[in-house]
């Protein structure tokens, strides 16, 4: 039979047959329980079989094996975030609770086997589990445990994702000294990767390097903008535009415009898909070769324009989600071999052990969409052109093909260690693309090479040629990128210096269209709002004040954000080029009410482990049995403090403070990692502005349980709570004993909170009546939906405070389009 006909009799089998055994299957499967009793798609697509068999990507004896896999549910993995020192505690907390809990419980009939951890990710960071995403959000079993997700996923403090997801940034060996640009990002959860990574080493407040995620798809830049704001960092920027022509940066180096280069690159490029079939059940019906074929001169320029801005040295890695050569080996290939050794394949087999995959395929062939196969680009007729093109093809010459190690690529197939399936290939740069040979070798440890701009290759790329971006393929003196040796531009020069603002840019060079983001405005050092806030949190010389923006260039300065000393300059000196969508974190917000007060400006929860490494006074430090009373209780009164913490707090003036947990290495029965809070020192009582999910978060930690209840939440103090009642009465100050004595917050209307919401009125939640305590910001508490303008509050009910949607502001996307449980890719 010919091919053809062969292809054709496999569509018609497809159709009537095919689907009866996998009906039985399915109703099998649904019988097990792992689909909740819902009807299942058909999983099976004779096309994708034949397919795949024919280019022998799994070994012919685990055939079964591998399609048996990818007919089964992915199960969840989570992955514990690294990047704070919590990670620890949590993983105890996993371990030694939740995890406990599972084992001996049936869901369905089905034993839940207790999860395990991913033996090559460092340091028990990643589980692996049997529970589909279905079952744990439906089993009442598995409540809390979903909870416990939910909440820490929030709270950044935990990742669901797919274990193969992990792989890339791991592989990147990011060091917190790299630039680091992720060309198609979001929604992040490798993004989330790159930044801990970044932060490994928590004492230092501001890393060297930094993280710019990008994607093309500007709504789901703000899921990225979501994903990254979870873990507080100053030294992320999430930018806009397509990767495959992302623009060339530059950085201010000694007052000379220098290119920026990459020290390492994530290119986790747009793909078919075809390994994520397990957890998206519509790729087993829409399964053609043609998304690949489509797809391939895409991934080629991306990956082009990644090798092209990637330092001398660095590292890149090219990852995808299909387990198609097209889009895997040959794009890797055709990268290869127009980089003409500049690019090299390296060698990761020892860099994960414990990982299972094969290597990467040295020959294959291209089927059409209909089923015509070639194995030579000679072969295949003028009609067929637009559709497969020659960079599909793995090389003819033999020597050249050997000298790619095509087997250094690793395809992780799903029935080797329960997985999705993944592409990965790790290239490290020896040397200039040959098109900007005239990339000097400039500087020292990074991102220092810049490159020249050269006519774009002549290999043609998925039927289009790759084009140099425009800044590249201008004059240099057009796109401030000179040669060492012939001189440098002038940083002030090209005018995107505008009084330290870097926004929308007014760009006659390049069109950012239908870009309106508010622009991102330094702070001038000589500002008079600067005085009073050094002098009220005693502000340490060496504090960076250059690099605090805002978001606005009118009106008064009301939320104040922080980079890293790399991102400002990166931000002042593209403001021409760069589509910004989202870059700082917010340390400071003004209070309402705050000009009566010594300082206009309260700090702000997500920034403070930035700041409070240059904050010299308001520190309270509490113990564990206060942090759970400031975090279960409104505003307690000072008296339900122990009198230490209040002892520290009777001389300071009203006003915005740091309430700080030291643990305690001879009590190893209580909390073992540092908090850092932000609170109010009211008249008579104190308040945190911690948001939920981080109250939750802490609370958990010290014991607490907090379950959910659709209307309410209820604590629930475990064995080893602390949180028994909080310190004895006696403790109470004789000064304070005139004070009201009513419940939390009745004495709000004697006490004005920072932004004069006070009094028992109207929350800002428009609940009447509830009471607000004397701090008036809605505090996310347990109790209440959170109010005034604190964009870091939120309530547990789920509504976030104030400022968050508000239009083109960084907050705008908080706990907005991010997934009911936090799951990512
Ligand atoms: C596989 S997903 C990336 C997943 C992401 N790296 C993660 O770990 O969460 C591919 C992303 O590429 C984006 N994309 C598609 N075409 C692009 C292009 N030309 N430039 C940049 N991003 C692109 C899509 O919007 C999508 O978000």
């Amino acid at each position: 039979m010919g091919r053809r006909a062969r292809f054709r009799r496999l569509q018609q089998q497809q159709q009537s047959e095919g689907g009866e055994d996998a009906t039985k299957r399915g109703r099998k499967r649904s019988a097990a329980g792992w689909e909740g009793g819902y009807p299942e798609i058909i999983k099976e697509n004779k096309l994708f079989e034949h397919y795949y068999q024919e280019l022998k990507i799994v070994p012919e004896e685990e055939w079964e094996q591998f399609m048996g896999a990818l007919r089964e549910p992915l199960p969840a993995t989570l992955r514990i975030t690294g990047y704070k020192s919590h990670a620890k505690e949590i993983l105890h907390c996993l371990k030694s609770k939740y995890f406990k809990e599972l084992e001996n419980l049936e869901v369905d009939g089905q034993k839940v086997d207790v999860p395990q951890p991913l033996s090559w990710y460092p340091e028990e960071l990643a589980w692996h589990t049997n529970l589909s995403r279905k079952i744990l959000r439906k089993s009442p079993q598995l409540e809390k445990f979903h909870q416990f997700l939910v909440s820490e996923t929030e709270s950044g403090n935990i990742s669901r994702q797919e274990a193969v997801s992990m792989i890339p940034p791991l592989l990147l060996r990011v060091q917190p000294h790299h630039k680091i640009l992720d060309m198609c990002a979001a929604p992040g959860s490798k993004t989330a990767q790159l930044i801990e990574m970044l932060h490994a080493d928590m004492s230092i407040p501001f890393p060297e390097g930094f993280v710019i995620a990008n994607d093309v798809d500007n709504r789901r830049c703000y899921l990225l903008v979501h994903q990254a704001k979870r873990l507080s960092s100053p030294c992320v920027m999430v930018v806009n535009h397509d990767a495959s022509s992302i623009p060339r940066l530059h950085m201010d180096v000694g007052g000379r415009k220098e290119a920026l280069f990459y020290d390492r690159i994530l290119c986790d490029v747009p793909c078919s898909g075809d390994g994520t079939m397990r957890k998206n059940i519509d790729v087993w019906k829409k399964w053609t070769t043609l998304n690949s074929l489509q797809l391939h001169g895409l991934q080629l320029r991306i990956a082009t324009r990644g090798a092209e801005q990637l330092a001398e040295g660095g590292r890149m890695v090219y990852s995808t989600c299909s387990l198609n050569p097209i889009e895997d080996e040959a794009v890797i290939a055709s990268l290869l071999e127009k980089s003409e050794g500049a690019l090299e394949l390296v060698d990761v087999s020892s860099e994960l052990s414990g990982l299972k995959w094969m290597p990467g395929l040295s020959h294959w062939k291209v089927m059409t969409k209909d089923g015509q196969w070639f194995a030579d680009w000679e072969e295949v007729p003028h009609t067929r052109h637009t559709q497969i093109r020659p960079t599909m093809f793995p090389p003819k010459d033999l020597e050249k093909l050997q000298a790619m190690n095509l087997q250094r690529c690793l395809r992780i197939l799903p029935h080797h260690q329960n997985t999705g399936g993944f592409f990965v290939a790790v290239l490290v740069k020896n040397s200039p693309m040959p098109w900007n040979k005239r990339q000097p070798k400039l500087l020292g440890r990074s991102a220092e090479i810049r490159d020249a701009p050269h006519p774009s290759p002549k290999h043609p790329t998925g039927g289009k040629v790759t084009e140099p971006s425009e800044a590249d393929s201008k004059p240099l003196s057009e796109v401030g990128v000179v040669e060492g040796i012939q001189g440098m531009e002038d940083a002030d020069n090209d005018g995107s210096k505008r009084d330290g603002v870097c926004g929308p840019p007014p760009s006659k060079k390049m069109k950012l269209f239908g870009f309106k983001e508010d622009p991102f405005v330094f702070i001038p050092e000589d500002d008079p709002l600067f005085p009073p806030i050094e002098k009220f949190y005693a502000l340490d010389s060496s504090f960076p004040k250059m690099n605090l923006l805002t978001r606005t260039t009118e009106g008064k300065k009301r939320q104040l954000y922080m980079v890293s000393k790399e991102l400002r300059n990166v931000l002042l000196n593209n403001s021409e080029r760069m589509k910004v969508i989202n870059t700082g974190i917010k340390v400071l917000c003004r209070n309402n009410s705050g000009e009566h007060l010594d300082c206009a400006f309260r700090l702000a929860q997500e920034g403070i482990y930035t700041l409070y490494p240059f904050i010299k006074s308001r520190i309270v430090t509490v113990s564990m049995e206060d942090v759970v009373t400031l975090l279960t209780q409104e505003n307690p009164f000072f008296r339900k403090l122990s009198s230490e913490t209040y002892n520290q707090a009777k001389t300071m003036v009203k006003g915005s403070i740091v309430l700080k947990y030291e643990p305690d290495a001879r009590k190893p029965g209580t909390l073992q990692c540092p908090i850092v809070m932000c609170g109010w020192r009211g008249k008579t009582s104190f308040r945190t502005f911690v948001p939920k999910n981080e109250r939750l978060h802490y609370l958990r930690m010290m014991g607490v349980e907090v379950l959910g209840d659709k209307k309410k939440e209820r604590l629930v103090l475990t064995d080893e709570s602390t949180a028994g009642g909080g310190p004895a009465e006696t403790k109470m100050q004789a000064e304070e004993a005139s004070e009201p004595d009513g419940a939390a917050g009745s004495d709000v209307t004697t006490d004005d909170g920072p932004d004069g919401t006070a009094g028992g009125g109207t929350a800002g939640d428009g609940s009447p009546g509830r009471a607000v305590g004397d701090d008036a910001p809605g505090n996310g508490s347990l109790d209440g939906a959170a109010g005034g303008d604190a964009a870091e509050d939120s309530s547990l009910d789920g509504t976030v405070g104030g400022d968050v949607a508000g239009g083109s502001s960084p907050d705008r996307t908080a706990g907005g389009d991010a997934s009911g449980d936090g799951m990512s890719q």
